[in-house]
């Protein structure tokens, strides 16, 4: 038997490869179908299981996909009713793969066909459980992703309640709990950076899952501090629930080269959005095409793809270091944006040499910029890291621009001004900076470093608002 996490940081998100004489069964894969399959293909066995913990909101699984290419069988929980063909299994239906048992148990809450899944093995001991958005280390699925005219989130926390604690908390403490996100993801708000743990330590140190709660307390707790979920979570459920293209169509499309001339004339037009995924070293350094947003593919990209680009079937040309074409492409379409039509053939180098203009962002240094505020010649800065992040500590003077809401927030920006841009490390704001460059304002400098260089330049900083405070 073996047992594999599929760890996919960008996402947070953890799929399991499970294999057990010669079959082998795929829980929460992503949108690409290659991995999963040449793994099975290196251990000599047949996908015969896809299983979906529930319709995931913060990527595009790529089941359909996967099924049409290796036979195996989709299978869902209890009341899930995608447009493509499953087994729908029943609370407690038992899966045989090779020598070794899945129990499928119903565990709602997070969503209503959420399921969790209990390994059995050849000697009938149950060494691990699947939870997906059931349990995390540390956390539970957030119950207000979910929510229809049929049921709230005070009904969806509820069955949590009940699910964690008649189905999970009864198996053995020894039990290794594998879930389907860790630290980074917006499906739960305090997630541990750990992978995995028993049981036991979860009963411990996991505040969902206190002997003493009460059902009242409970829902109270795992509803509060949640913050506004991204805008394409309900986008990729929709697309988890219907038939979408196959990587393999989305990446031809989307690693077409386009020559300098052509990506110029594409750029100009209005449904075409430019992305620079390069480092935030190269896009600084060599400059971009004008009018092109910076979201780095050494990031958060895929979270940042789906947070800030509001049309999931926006019309995509990007620039990338090169070599790296299809991995950008890949990783658009993990969170469902799959209309990428072309790169720039020969980067920006080629851009130059074709003569067309480049754009850079003004930047300065942590100690620069210190300089200037302290001498008051810095009109606005913006601090563009999240709320609690700001609220922990901040620049005193500095207003709080958080990047996740941009597009919300832009009316606000006015183009006269000047503004300076900072967030942790300085990779969000430089994707701030290049949208409000993109949408016209003119004055805008990137503060390079972020909070992380500021804090030790002597620039007066608020106190400490303990974040809880105001959850
Ligand atoms: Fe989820």
């Amino acid at each position: 038997m073996k047992v594999e996490q599929l760890f996919t940081g960008c996402l947070a998100e953890m799929a399991y490869y499970i294999e057990s004489n010669k079959e082998v069964a795929i829980i929460d894969p992503l949108r690409e179908t290659e991995p999963y399959i040449e793994m099975a293909k290196a251990d000599g066995a047949t996908i015969k299981y896809i299983f979906l913990t529930h319709f995931h909101a913060d990527f595009v699984s790529g089941q359909v996909d996967l099924a049409n290419k290796t036979g195996a069988t989709i299978v869902f929980g209890p009341t899930a009713d995608p447009t493509y063909e499953i087994h729908r299994a029943t609370d407690g239906e038992q899966f045989k793969l090779g020598n070794i048992t899945l129990e499928l148990l119903h565990t709602p809450g997070h969503t209503m066909e959420s399921i969790s899944l209990v390994l059995v093995d050849e000697s009938g001991n149950k060494p691990y459980v699947f939870t997906g958005d059931c349990l995390f280390i540390g956390d539970v699925g957030r119950p207000d992703l979910a929510v229809s005219s049929a049921v709230s989130q005070d009904d969806l926390a509820s069955h949590l309640f009940d699910s964690l604690r008649d189905k999970i908390m009864v198996l053995p403490d020894d039990i290794i709990i594998y879930p389907n996100h860790g630290a980074g993801s917006a499906c739960g708000k305090n997630m541990s950076n750990e992978t995995f743990d028993t049981l036991g330590n979860q009963k411990k140190t996991n505040y969902a899952l206190r002997d003493d709660m009460t059902r009242a307390e409970f829902v109270r707790e795992v509803l509060s501090g949640l913050k506004t979920p991204p805008q394409y979570f309900p986008n990729n459920v929709k697309m988890n629930k219907g038939i979408n293209l196959s990587i393999d169509e989305i990446v031809t499309k989307g690693t077409t080269p386009l020559s300098p001339e052509t990506f110029m004339e594409m750029s100009e037009q209005p449904e075409v959005l430019v992305i620079d995924t390069r480092s935030k070293e190269a896009y600084t350094a060599e400059g971009t095409v004008p009018g092109a947003w910076f979201i780095g593919i050494d990031g958060s990209f895929a979270p940042w793809v789906g947070a800030l680009i509001t049309n999931i079937g926006q019309k995509i040309i990007f620039i990338a270091t090169e070599g790296r074409e299809q991995e950008v492409v890949t990783r658009f379409s993990r969170v469902g944006y799959d209309n990428t039509v072309g790169f720039l053939k020969g980067g920006i180098s080629q851009w130059i040499k074709a003569g067309y203009q480049v754009d850079k962002i003004a930047s300065l240094s942590a100690s620069e910029f210190a300089k200037k505020f302290k001498d008051e010649s810095i009109e606005i800065v913006l601090d563009v890291r999240k709320e609690t992040e700001y609220l922990s500590e901040h620049i005193i003077g500095a207003t709080n621009f958080p990047l996740d809401f941009i597009n919300e927030n832009s009316g606000i920006i006015n183009s006269n001004k000047d503004y300076y841009l900072h967030c942790k490390s300085g990779y969000r704001s430089l994707i701030a900076a290049s949208i409000f460059k993109a949408n016209g304002i003119k004055n805008v400098t990137d503060i390079r470093g972020g909070y992380q260089d500021i804090r030790n330049t002597g620039v007066a900083l608020s106190d400490y608002v303990c974040p809880t405070t105001i959850l």
